[in-house]
């Protein structure tokens, strides 16, 4: 670790890392995440180029002054992955008024009265096509086509696949967080960006003067309908940013009652935890881990200069494992006393899928899941591959169904 850099009669800037990499990362960062938390909370790491917050008080007062720590962050490739920029990278009123555009679709009316029934039949046909006795990876076979499925549905796009929802996803994802800057990597999203486009225009044209509880449908038939383009950026990023977590959450859930059968009992025998399972699922393991935030005037995070124009990124991961905030956060435990997490984010950007993912995992995805397989199994602990260091979870999670 290189020393600390003072500057004349100003803090000095935080430590600089060059030894931590991108691929430790992404295998393994909470035992990292652990050192930092206790001996450098507020650290520069070359390899990611962002200055790395991991404490829980400091991520979520990051998140809560926009003023401050602004969404738009000029250098990040996902302007360039997407051709556009998203409700995600603006601040302000710029940023509520597209918000807003998508908030109706995502009502608790809608929830209650829409998704939840339409998603219980999706789960329904899903789980249906599984048959007790074999051995299957549930990521490829359950929750990623189940939350691509849901996810269509909610956001118009029933015409799309599974499968062109799930190669959207994660074009996307790859895309913005291509920091390498790959052609190659940009290509397959130019690529996938005209198809998106024509598919959502399509889509678009369908429900135009419709009566339809979809995001597609509240944004271009609002009063005051926003920009078309705009439309489509955003329905692109809820493309990005709505299957993977849910798919995640889900395969989290599973594993982490698999491998804590007592647990998995006491959920079981009260239906009230699965919701509590899917919530400590999402804090164990948080799906989206990290995100960037621009410095826009200097400042200083425990007592370190953070100038103007930095990258600060902060590790909501390490935030929800916080030993001033959790006993033993490290572990998957449903008997947890409930304490908030910050795995949906904080402040203005605040998930806006929340509600639903809870409902769809929680409610529906896990109890059915374990109602059609009481004994279902892990192949072998080991089987299953948690990966990834903006976006974690299982990327295999080889079960028995039984
Ligand atoms: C377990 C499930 C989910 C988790 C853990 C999750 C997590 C997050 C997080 C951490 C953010 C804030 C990112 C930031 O501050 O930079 C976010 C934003 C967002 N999420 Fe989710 N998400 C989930 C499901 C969904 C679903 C199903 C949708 C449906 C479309 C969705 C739509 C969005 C949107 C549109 C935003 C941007 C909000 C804004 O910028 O104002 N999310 N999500």
């Amino acid at each position: 670790m290189a020393n600390i850099a003072h500057a004349e009669g100003l803090a000095p800037l935080a430590p600089l890392d060059n030894d931590i990499t991108i691929t430790q990362l992404t295998d393994d960062p909470y035992p990292i995440y652990q050192r930092l938390r206790t001996e450098t909370p507020v650290l520069r790491v070359a390899s990611v180029g962002r200055t790395l917050l991991t404490k829980a008080t400091d991520t979520k007062w990051v998140k809560d002054n926009p003023e401050l720590f602004s969404s738009d962050d000029p250098n990040t490739p996902m302007e360039r992955a997407l051709g556009a920029k998203t409700l995600m990278r603006r601040d302000g009123p710029d940023h509520m008024r597209l918000r807003n555009a998508m908030t109706s679709a995502f009502s608790a009316k809608n929830i209650r009265d829409v998704w939840i029934p339409a998603y219980e039949r999706v789960v329904d046909d899903y789980i249906s096509r599984l048959q007790p006795g074999e051995t299957v990876d549930l990521f490829q076979t359950l929750t990623g086509p189940i939350s691509a499925r849901c996810l269509a549905i909610l956001l118009g796009l029933n015409e799309a696949s599974d499968e062109d929802m799930q190669l959207w996803s994660d074009t996307i994802i790859k895309g913005a967080g291509n920091f390498g800057w790959k052609p190659e990597i940009f290509a397959v999203c130019d690529r996938e960006n005209a198809r998106m486009d024509a598919c959502i225009s399509a889509a678009a044209d369908n429900l135009r003067g419709k009566d339809d509880p979809s995001a597609l449908s509240a944004m271009i038939n609002a009063e005051d309908p926003i920009e078309f383009e705009q439309v489509i950026a955003n329905i692109k990023i809820a493309i990005g940013g709505g299957i993977n977590e849910p798919r995640d959450a889900a395969l989290t859930a599973v594993y982490g009652l698999l491998t804590n059968p007592d647990q998995l009992e006491a959920v079981k025998a009260d239906p009230k935890l699965w919701t509590i399972a899917f919530e400590e699922a999402v804090r164990w393991v948080a799906p989206i881990q990290v995100s960037s935030r621009r410095v826009t005037a200097d400042t200083e995070i425990r007592g370190f200069r953070i100038p103007e124009g930095d990258v600060v990124m902060t590790i909501q991961a390490s935030s929800n494992h916080d030993e001033e905030v959790y006993e033993n956060g490290h572990l998957f435990d449903v008997f947890r006393p409930k304490l908030p997490h910050q795995a949906f984010g904080n402040g203005p950007h605040f998930c806006l899928g929340t509600h639903v993912a809870r409902r769809m995992v929680g409610q529906i995805l896990l109890p059915k899941l374990f109602e059609r397989f009481p004994n279902l199994q892990l192949t072998d602990p080991k089987d299953a591959i948690f990966s990834g260091f903006g976006f974690r979870g299982p990327i295999i999670l080889p079960v028995i169904l039984s």
